[in-house]
């Protein structure tokens, strides 16, 4: 991820850097309650064409990048991001993902997981990978799972989303553990 040309792919699914041109492309998959439910409020609903553009400048200026597209045959069709923590936890990445509804169910997100997973393990010096899903996100969960992440807790009544207080499972993947 640190040069221009980054790219990760399995054939079938690819992870690179954003470019503005996927711009208006996010904004259609963003901009729908469904993907929204399931982030945090920083993330715009409704959202906009300005939204997509502003937040792809600010990816870009990152270094090193932290948040890429998911291609799926040739198209954008989301984004999947892993931020390295800091200070004690910076052994440690959140992974974060979503992407648009009519590419849902057909095995695009877990193929992008267990790309950027096995890229930050190798190549990021981190030993840990964790993702908080809401308790409601059962696609997201059944993503985690199948890409060998185990549910290491629940953080009871910890997220407040759509005025109801909701628990958060928090879903961890090991570099050198296995259990
Ligand atoms: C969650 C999300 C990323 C999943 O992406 P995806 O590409 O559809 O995921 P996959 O196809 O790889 O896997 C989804 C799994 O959930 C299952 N699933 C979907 N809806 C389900 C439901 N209502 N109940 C049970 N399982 C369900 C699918 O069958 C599939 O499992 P399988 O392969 O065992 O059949 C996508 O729905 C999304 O972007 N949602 C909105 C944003 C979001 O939730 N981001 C994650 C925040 S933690």
């Amino acid at each position: 991820m640190r040069n221009q040309a980054f790219k990760l792919t399995d054939g079938v699914v690819t992870i690179r850097k954003l470019r503005p041109s996927d711009r208006d492309r996010m904004a259609e998959i963003a901009n729908n309650k469904k993907v929204a439910d399931n982030l945090r409020d920083a993330f715009p609903h409704p959202y906009s064409v300005a939204d997509a553009e502003r937040f792809i400048a600010m990816c870009r200026k990152h270094k090193p990048a932290q948040v890429f597209a998911i291609e799926f045959e040739g198209e954008y069709v989301g984004n999947i991001g892993l931020h390295v923590q800091d200070d004690v936890y910076r052994k440690t990445a959140e992974l974060g993902y979503f992407i648009g509804e009519p590419y849902w169910n057909r095995g695009i997100t877990t193929r992008a997981v267990n790309l950027i997973c096995e890229y930050g393990f190798r190549e990021l010096d981190i030993i840990k990978i964790f993702s908080g899903v809401f308790e409601y996100n059962i696609p997201s969960q059944k993503v985690l799972e199948k890409c060998g992440f185990v549910r290491e807790a629940v953080l009871k009544d910890s997220v407040l989303k759509n005025e109801k207080i909701w628990d958060e499972h928090r879903y961890a993947r090991f570099k050198n553990r296995h259990e």
